[in-house]
């Protein structure tokens, strides 16, 4: 019996989707409980390719109860576009659980988000314009619908309506064109209509798996560094991807969380806007873009690629709890003849080993290197430690060090068995 929290370690997209994928063979329940559907999350398996971005990365296992829980907020119509495409895939949705009190994305929050970002002009976050910080502004000033609001037509019709008298004029200030109540209220009934079967107290699922003695895992949604409160503020999301957002987000206390796994790519990558220490705008960024295929999964923008950042790592521990890592995308370095990862940062004469507040500060740090040497060997089918190159055994070893957390999985291709586990998970 054990809950894992798993994690992104850096700025998203870290491969948390492979990850669960993995671990979800083992695993009797599967929880999302942050952010929405500006999530991307990629499984490859035997060649098939999914991209999820509500549905928990469990899904693709019949047996695995896979819950969106109480954190997340819900954009209807994506979501039943999502169960669509998994039926289309051939894949059995029925063991979907959405929690009623998880917010609903309305279409006011998706057009907020496409226009506040124009507005913030040379400020723009860079956002997935997918409405989900518009949403977690509206969950914050108690205006927010739930899904057991939406569920209930007049008591939806009445907040649909109430909103839409701000929402309208907000968006006229703005310059933008608002909504009709009619033009929102037939699609979101029938995705009312078409959710309901899944609706229900998922905080008390959960918790009932996890008094039963059953393997629960808690799917985090981008990163440490998006975090709205640990994160390098503005350019975040609005929610918590840190450990702590998984017992908010899912109904669940501290108490009852065994392990908190890290999942890091072996190098950085970032997508959006804001500071970023050890970012590459050369060749060495574009040959890891090219190798990594770092492009969005929910956007398509082309990720900024750069050196694995040791303190960032640190931070992860920290303000997460780390048990351990899952170390990703090994097999994107495989044709370096160096590798370099960032120990600490020079700023004003001086040495960080901590990760700035101060974005300014964190704007003027630069990386100091430590370089390694690269093992120039595909990896790709390395299934135990014993079997990658010494030379990525002490990168690896190296990345544990400079953490201070053990490294439990490698990752060494896109693919659910292109993984070495070092240290069982479950
Ligand atoms: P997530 O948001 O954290 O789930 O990550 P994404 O799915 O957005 O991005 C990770 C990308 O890297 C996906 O295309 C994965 O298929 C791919 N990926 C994951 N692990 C590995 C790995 O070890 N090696 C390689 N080459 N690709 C990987
Ligand atoms: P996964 O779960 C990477 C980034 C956006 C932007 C900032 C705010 O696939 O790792 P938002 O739309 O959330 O208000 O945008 O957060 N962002 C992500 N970056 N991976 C993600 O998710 C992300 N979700 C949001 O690019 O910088
Ligand atoms: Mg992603």
């Amino acid at each position: 019996m054990s809950s894992v929290v798993l994690i992104g370690a850096q700025w998203g997209d870290e491969g948390k989707g492979k990850l669960t994928d993995f671990l979800a063979r083992q695993a009797d329940v599967v929880i999302r409980y942050q952010g929405g559907n500006n999530a991307g999350h990629t499984v490859v398996v035997d060649g098939r390719t999914f991209k999820l971005h509500l549905i928990p990365s469990g899904i693709l296992y019949p047996g695995t109860l896979c819950v969106i829980g109480n954190g997340v907020v819900v954009d209807p119509g994506v979501l039943v576009q999502e169960l669509e495409y998994l039926k289309r895939e051939g894949i059995l949705t029925d063991n979907l659980r959405i929690s009623e009190t998880a917010h609903v994305i309305m279409p006011y929050h998706q057009r907020l988000d496409e226009v506040q970002e124009e507005r913030r002009g040379a400020y723009k976050i860079g956002t997935t314009k997918r409405g989900v910080g518009p949403a977690y502004m509206d969950k914050a000033a108690r205006t927010g619908i739930r899904m057991v609001d939406l569920l209930d037509r007049e008591e939806f019709e009445q907040k649909l309506e109430r909103n839409l008298a701000d929402k309208n004029h907000l968006l006229g200030v703005y310059g933008s064109q608002g909504f009709t109540p009619r033009e929102i209220l037939e699609p979101y009934l029938k995705y009312a209509d078409q959710l309901r079967p899944y609706v229900t107290d998922t905080s008390l699922v959960i918790n009932e798996a996890i008094a039963a003695g059953k393997h629960v895992l808690f799917e985090g949604a981008q990163g440490t560094l998006l975090d709205v409160d640990h994160g390098t503020y503005p350019y975040v999301t609005s929610s918590h991807p840190t450990a702590g957002g998984a017992c908010i987000g899912a109904g669940v206390g501290p108490t009852k969380i065994d392990k908190v796994i890290g999942v890091a790519k072996a190098y950085t990558t970032r997508v959006g806007e804001g500071p970023f220490p050890t970012e590459l705008l050369g060749p060495d960024g574009d040959h890891i873009r090219e190798r990594g295929y770092e492009f969005g999964t929910t956007t398509g923008r082309p990720r900024r690629c750069g050196w694995l950042d040791a303190v960032i790592l640190r931070y992860a521990v920290r303000v997460s709890g780390l048990s351990a890592l899952a170390l990703t995308k090994l097999d994107v370095l495989d044709d370096l003849d160096t590798v370099r990862i960032c120990t600490g940062y020079r700023y004003k004469g001086e040495v960080l080993k901590e990760f700035p507040h101060g974005l300014k500060a964190l704007a003027e740090c630069t990386p100091i290197y430590e370089d390694l040497p690269g093992w120039k060997q595909d990896i790709t089918s390395a299934r135990s430690l014993e079997e990658l190159p010494p030379n990525a055994r002490r990168y690896i070893e190296r990345i544990e060090e400079l953490a201070g957390v053990p490294v439990a999985i490698v990752a060494v291709g896109p693919g659910r068995y292109q993984t070495v586990t070092v240290t069982p998970i479950f």
